[in-house]
């Protein structure tokens, strides 16, 4: 594993202490032991790198808490009910734990959620469809804005965001693809998702916004195509692949920092790492909304 990926994965508090024992290390080199009177190491302990993820009971956010769990992680599912996130990750896991997290009920509660033990946020929500014409604005737009300023709050500077394809339709002379329109259809929740996006572009916190083509709950069929934002207007991709994309940008940090990145999946692209997709996308660290096509609604911030 790369340096980077295990500086990740374990946090700096390695700590060993140190009694008065001797040890005596076996040696290849005949005649010769090597006696420390040092000590005994009684504890050496690796902590892991911790992940909030909101919208864990989700179908992608699911697969988030799995892959990163698969992955060293540990997880703090944030969730709005922690007995279905019980039914939805039915076997104990150490590594995992539930807390009550409401992206609507503003950034004080969210920030207690988070609290000061999480290394980075990832949000896989979603409004759920109702009565209710105003739930992507209160969940996809507000509800992700106080994410980002609950983290900011406790002080976690790394933010992932599960958004989608065509969330700037309307800028790059979609306005009238089925799947604009469709998905626009019910409060208008692609501009909700782009005026969260714009949010977290000007916010400084270090983000990886990525945006995901129609999602199936189908393993993957196809290898992964990365293109930058506001390119891709069609294509779909399995649940498990937007995840995976999601906990391989934590692990790499550098190559994924302050890039919004579109996938699909094609059966006829060829296989490629994730360096090379992550690399193939520029940074965008100084974003100004202005550049920016689209609905501006960000800027009232
Ligand atoms: N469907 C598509 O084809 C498509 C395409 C591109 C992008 N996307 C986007 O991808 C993301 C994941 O989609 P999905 O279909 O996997 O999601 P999903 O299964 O609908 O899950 C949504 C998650 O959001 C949570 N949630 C809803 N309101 C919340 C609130 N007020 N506070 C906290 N959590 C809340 C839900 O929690 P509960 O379990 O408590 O309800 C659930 O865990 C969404 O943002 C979606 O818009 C979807």
């Amino acid at each position: 594993m790369a340096t980077s990926c295990f500086h990740l994965l374990c946090s700096s508090s390695i700590s060993s202490r140190l009694r008065n024992t001797s040890i005596v290390f076996p040696c290849k080199i005949p005649g010769l032991r090597i006696k420390s009177t040092m000590s005994e190491i009684s504890e050496i302990k690796a902590e892991k790198k911790k992940i909030f993820v909101s919208g864990a009971t989700g179908k992608t956010g699911k697969r988030i808490v799995e892959q990163l769990l698969a992955k060293g992680f540990a997880v703090k599912a944030g969730v709005r009910d922690t007995d279905k996130a019980k039914t939805i990750f039915p076997n104990p896991n150490q590594d995992l734990q539930f807390v009550k997290a409401d992206v609507t009920e503003g950034s004080e509660k969210l920030a207690t959620a988070i609290g000061d033990d999480s290394d980075a946020v990832i949000c896989a929500t979603g409004f759920q469809y109702s009565w209710d014409l105003l739930a992507p604005w209160k969940v996809d737009y507000y509800g992700t804005v106080n994410l980002v300023e609950a983290s900011r709050k406790v002080g976690v500077n790394r933010f992932i965001l599960v958004s989608s394809i065509l969330v700037n339709g309307a800028a790059m002379g979609q306005l009238l693809n089925p799947a604009y329109v469709f998905l626009n259809a019910f409060g208008l929740v692609l501009v909700a998702k782009l005026q969260a996006e714009q949010h977290i572009r000007k916010s400084g916190i270090n983000y990886t916004i990525i945006r995901p083509g129609g999602l199936k709950n189908d393993p993957p069929n196809g290898n992964i195509v990365m293109e930058p934002e506001d390119t891709l207007s069609e294509g779909s991709i399995s649940r498990d692949q937007v995840a995976e994309v999601a906990v391989e940008s934590l692990l790499h940090h550098s190559q994924s920092s302050y890039k919004v990145v579109e996938i699909v999946a094609r059966t006829d692209a060829p296989k490629k790492s994730f360096e090379e997709l992550f690399g193939s996308i520029k940074e965008r660290r100084h974003y100004r909304p202005h550049d920016h096509g689209g609905f501006g609604l960000g800027a009232a911030l």
